[in-house]
């Protein structure tokens, strides 16, 4: 109701101006007496994934929080995990505005942003001043300006410095909204990147003295072939979770509606399906041995339980998130 009430207001404004409003009043109003407003004590529904106890398998996809600002708020809101990011060596802009639209037709969100963030010497910071109980996922990518055959130098760095901060590491390689990203996701680019990240993980948990897990997020568009050479990938370098879905370049399911022919990737319940079944596969090659974090248009309680019949044995909400708030983190939690 009262988050009905803040989506109305927060609608009149553009999607971009919306969510640094929503972001800065979080910021403002976490730990004060207003935060009654997304403030939820939620029931414990723990699993172990990863090697690490979540207290429920709901999460924050990343993007919402890119430079873990508002790390203390979302966790207020009874997140049992928190994917911040995706962060940069260095800050970058992103793509020019507007570049982010509202199909509010199909509840979905089309967007380009280009991972606009501060670098990850900001994040880190942030994430110093955080003091949130649950798993912090911290998920990196690459800088726009930096080749893409030397992309990996890029997350190796990004990893070697969110190492001692982190809760699990996730590689982004499946942005549409980065030239050549989604490249990574095949043959030797993916076995190249994979390798020295399994490599570097293992140096840092030497110099640390902690196991970090490291996850890899796929997007939605590919053949089931692809799917099949990203699992014996992702056994090979036994890398310990993926994330299935990014947003997708498909628009066949909003065709017509006002800002459907925006460039950029689809989100919201328009991916659903098809994330799911990226999910279904995934699980047909990986079984037990690599647990799916499942995202893409989970906007019930519903939705996430399909996501988790497919395979996934956590959850995370972003477009759903922003039409239906807190409440639907807590529809999710305690029917779980
Ligand atoms: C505005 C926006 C920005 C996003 N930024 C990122 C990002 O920086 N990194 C990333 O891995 N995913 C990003 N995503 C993708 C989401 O994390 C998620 O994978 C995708 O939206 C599907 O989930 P949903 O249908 O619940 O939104 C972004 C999504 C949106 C809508």
């Amino acid at each position: 109701m009262l988050y009905r009430l803040a989506r109305t207001g927060l609608f009149k404004f553009s999607a971009e101006r919306a969510h640094e409003l929503a972001l800065s009043n979080l910021r403002r109003l976490n730990g004060t007496p207003l935060d009654f407003f997304f403030r939820q004590n939620l029931p414990i529904r723990s699993v172990e994934v990863m090697g690490l106890t979540f207290k429920n398998p709901v999460g924050l996809a990343a993007g919402m929080d890119k430079n873990g600002e508002c790390i203390d708020a979302f966790g207020a809101m009874g997140f049992g995990f928190l994917e911040i990011g995706t962060v940069t060596p260095r800050a970058q802009a992103g793509n020019e505005k507007p570049r982010c639209f509202r199909i509010v037709e199909a509840e979905g969100i089309i967007n380009r942003m280009g991972f606009n963030n501060e670098g990850v010497d900001q994040l880190i910071e942030n994430v110093k001043q955080s003091s949130f109980d649950g798993i912090l996922g911290i998920n990196i990518g690459k800088n726009k300006d930096t080749p893409i055959e030397k992309g990996t130098e890029d997350y190796l760095i990004c990893m070697e410095k969110v190492y001692p901060y982190a809760g699990y590491i996730a590689a982004n390689i499946s942005s549409p909204n980065t030239p050549g990203l989604r490249t990574l996701q095949y043959g030797e680019a993916l076995d190249e990147l994979l390798s020295s990240l399994k490599v570097k993980q293992a140096e840092l948990e030497k110099q640390y003295g902690k196991y970090v897990p490291l996850a890899l997020k796929i997007a939605p568009d590919l053949s089931d072939d692809e799917i099949v050479q990203i699992c014996d990938s992702l056994k090979k370098y036994k890398i310990d979770a993926v994330i299935a879905t990014n947003t997708t370049l498909d628009r066949a399911l909003v065709e017509g509606m006002k800002n459907s022919t925006e460039m950029g990737g689809l989100s919201g319940r328009p991916v659903q399906s098809k994330s799911t079944e990226v999910i279904r596969q995934l699980y047909k090659e990986l079984g037990e041995e690599i647990p799916i974090i499942g995202v893409g248009g989970i906007d019930s309680y519903v939705a996430a339980k399909e996501k988790m019949m497919a395979g996934a044995k956590l959850v995370q909400v972003y477009s759903g998130f922003i039409y239906k708030g807190p409440g639907l983190i807590k529809e999710i939690v305690k029917n779980i």
